[in-house]
């Protein structure tokens, strides 16, 4: 454990908040107080701490109350009672009720240090628990970003510039080129690279409690919240908070993260008082939002807000000198069950030339599943998917060399497929006229639902 720990202190008599702050504030411990019930709440909205030290006696409040309200406020933060002869049965209540421990006055410091050090471990190991079963989607660790080419070098130039300042970045690029990877990254290299980075799917949140989720909410906000919850925006406070497929947040919320980022401030549902958010933004989509927040699906303000700084990856086929790249690192990196894994000359020849519509995720897929099938770790050709062999490396069925016309219709057969038939697009691909096209898909029998579709 070796994070700076923080204590509120709350208690009406200036000697001992003075004498608390003084002797119990060093290197792993940073103290601050409150004089009455007030001012507690007000601190607790404003700021995250790992524990109180409630004086159960205090003007404005009865102690048991005060403790039940913070607890709901503040769940994961643990609280010491500092109690009078006359008042051990509340703190033994409050005890019972989920505070961590109490101490009579008056004490001896180095117990309730003691206290102290053991209520942080209880803390630390509480939140540690969350993070891992948060963690199927986030803190897997930072991935190298591969690639050599104009588009990925200058991506790498933009995160090192953007990373170590708080802006908000929207990442964008089709399904699979590397969003994830670069967010990542970013938090990796800002300066809160030691605290969390929250990822959450905004597809997969819960629709009727996206709003609890990310903001949180307190007892009794609503029908099922018997519990006061915290959201992502405390989750991932001084960290950083990864929205993946923002297009999908809905209208309503749109608005309350907007303020956030506006203002670093939040509510959690249920609750009048905001919160402060010290959060770093990441954003990722791969729709175009800008087109969204035409139709009206995406609210156009917080669209200008999250892309003030966007970092866009082109797809796979627009950066072919990449692939060698990605290919050894994912033969390193997925080579399980053989000593040693490579490819054949003529299997990454097909690589180069394939379109990547999967882009990289599609490439490290098919690299995962040729190792398995592969008798000693070599991928030949013959391993990689169908789709990937362009009729030149394709044995015709019979085993002879093609015929021109074979080679002809075949060719002409995967560009329809490749364009889902649209014959004004592949024509233009082949570079022939759409009239031509029309009279080769007649002499070669390769109308509509008349076989194009298939592979032979
Ligand atoms: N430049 C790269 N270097 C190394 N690995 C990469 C790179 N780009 C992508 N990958 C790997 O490819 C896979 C897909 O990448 P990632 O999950 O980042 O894609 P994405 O853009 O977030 O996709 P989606 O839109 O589906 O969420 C992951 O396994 C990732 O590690
Ligand atoms: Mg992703």
């Amino acid at each position: 454990m070796h994070d700076v720990y923080s204590v509120l202190v709350v208690d009406d008599e200036e000697p001992i908040r003075r004498l608390l702050v003084k002797e119990l504030g060093n290197k792993k411990r940073t103290v601050r107080t409150a004089v009455d019930a007030r001012n507690a709440r007000r601190e607790l909205h404003d700021h995250q701490y790992d524990i109180i030290i409630l004086d159960i006696r205090l003007p404005d409040a009865d102690g048991l109350e005060l403790f039940t309200e913070l607890k709901s406020l503040a769940p994961d933060t643990e609280v010491i009672l500092i109690t009078g002869h006359g008042n051990i049965d509340h703190a033994v209540e409050a005890m019972r009720l989920g505070a961590y421990d109490y101490i009579t006055k008056p004490f001896a410091l180095d117990r309730l240090e003691l206290v102290l050090d053991r209520a942080y471990q209880r803390v630390f190991l509480q939140r540690e628990n969350k993070r891992l079963r948060h963690s199927q989607e986030t803190e897997l660790p930072t991935l190298p970003l591969i690639g050599k080419s104009d588009a990925i070098s200058h991506v790498q130039y933009l995160i090192s510039k953007v990373a170590p300042t708080d802006v908000p970045v929207l990442i964008t690029g089709e399904s699979g080129v590397g969003k994830d990877v670069v967010a990542r990254n970013i938090h990796a290299q800002s300066r809160r690279a030691d605290k969390q980075l929250i990822i959450k799917n905004c597809a997969m949140l819960q629709r009727e409690l996206v709003r609890s989720e990310l903001f949180g909410h307190k007892k009794g906000a609503f029908t099922g919240a018997s519990e006061a919850k915290d959201g992502l925006m405390s989750l991932a406070q001084q960290g950083t908070l990864f929205l993946d497929e923002i297009g999908d947040l809905p209208e309503d919320v749109q608005a309350s993260l907007l303020r956030v980022l506006e203002n670093q401030r939040y509510r959690r549902v249920g609750e009048n008082e905001e919160r402060q958010a010290d959060i770093r933004f990441l954003f990722a989509t791969n729709r175009n939002l800008a087109e969204e927040v035409t139709n009206g699906r995406f609210n156009e303000a917080l669209f200008h807000r999250i892309n003030v700084f966007n970092i866009h990856i082109q797809p796979l086929k627009n950066r072919r000198e990449d692939i060698p790249l990605l290919v050894e690192h994912f033969l390193a990196r997925l080579c399980v069950g053989h000593d040693h894994c490579s490819i054949a000359t003529s299997a990454l020849d097909q690589m180069l030339n394939y379109d990547w519509p999967g882009n990289v995720r599609e490439l490290r897929n098919i690299i995962e599943r040729s190792i398995i099938l592969s008798e000693n770790g070599a991928i030949s050709p013959q391993l990689l998917p169908r789709e990937m062999a362009g009729f030149e490396f394709r044995e015709s069925p019979t085993g002879e060399d093609m015929t021109l016309e074979t080679v002809e219709r075949e060719h002409i057969r995967r560009v329809l497929n490749l364009h889902d038939g649209n014959r004004q697009k592949a024509a233009v691909a082949l570079g022939i006229g759409r009239k031509t096209l029309y009279r080769k898909i007649q002499k070669y029998a390769l109308l509509p639902g008349n076989g194009h579709h298939e592979s032979q």
